[in-house]
């Protein structure tokens, strides 16, 4: 049985009105805490979200002066500089264009010698910096959410995970060629995104819907890593029509006002 009366639901037109919508309560999250820690995801999804927030920088609406950020995962074998690293999206999509400190940035680092041992460093610097305030998270089509694919279990924590076939096929677009996609990946586990004090999962597309309605109405369930979110106290889904069309009674939940 789905927990949904504990999911917010917001349904926008489409991706520029969701991540507008996204943009705004991030940026209305840092207005009120300044020394906000936000974790952040990488992927098609956010790029509009983080387009948005660029934008109200350079309006003068918006500063990071203050900001720490925890990115959710990276590919291991690939470096900073690297241009398919998530480090390197990072820089290119928000942190080069903002005021934020790159003392305060942090993305998994996937040159480390040892995995295990960076996962541990990466959850301490977590828990130094005082916890994840407001994560934003992405979903993979098979319900992924950063790199924890299907089985992962509710407890893991940031650790080295192979990646399935569908997540380096889908993730293959980023690169010259499928080859050239790594097949193992650092990643933030479940357990860590749970210990965030909010969440905001933003998903766009039909090639999303049927991952969508299995995380917020199916039964909290390994095969969809998202569904553990239904445990979660405070998640907000911010979706576009098609990735919302295979929910139960879309039409009570539309929400036009972004
Ligand atoms: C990736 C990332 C996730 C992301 C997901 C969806 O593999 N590790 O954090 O949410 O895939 O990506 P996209 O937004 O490009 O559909």
């Amino acid at each position: 049985m789905s927990n949904r009366a504990n999911t917010n639901i917001v349904v926008c037109d489409d991706f520029d009105a969701a991540s507008r919508h996204v943009a705004s309560r991030i940026a209305n999250a840092i207005a009120t805490t300044p020394k906000i820690v936000l974790g952040l995801a990488t992927g098609s999804t956010p790029v509009g979200t983080y387009r948005e927030l660029v934008h109200l920088h350079h309006e003068g609406k918006l500063s990071f002066a203050n900001v720490t950020t925890f990115n959710l995962d990276e590919y291991i074998g690939l470096g900073p500089e690297h241009p398919q690293s998530f480090r390197s999206f990072m820089q290119q999509q928000l942190f080069d264009h903002v005021n934020v400190d790159a003392r305060r940035t942090h993305v998994p680092n996937g040159l480390a010698d040892n995995p295990a041992t960076e996962g541990k460093i990466y959850e301490d610097s977590i828990v130094a910096a005082g916890g994840i305030d407001l994560q934003l998270l992405g979903i993979g089509s098979n319900g992924h959410i950063a790199f924890n694919e299907p089985g992962s279990p509710r407890d893991s924590r940031t650790r080295a995970v192979d990646l399935t076939p569908s997540t380096v096929e889908a993730n293959s677009r980023f690169f010259d060629s499928i080859d050239d996609v790594p097949k193992l990946a650092i990643t933030m586990g479940i357990g860590t995104i749970m210990e965030a004090k909010q969440i905001i999962l933003m998903a766009c597309g039909q090639g999303k819907a049927e991952a969508v309605a299995r995380s917020i109405e199916g039964s909290v369930d390994e095969s969809i890593p998202a569904s553990h979110l239904q445990l979660h106290g405070d998640v907000t889904y911010v979706l576009d029509i098609q990735a919302a069309s295979k929910l139960s009674a879309i039409d009570t939940i539309v929400n036009r006002d972004v």
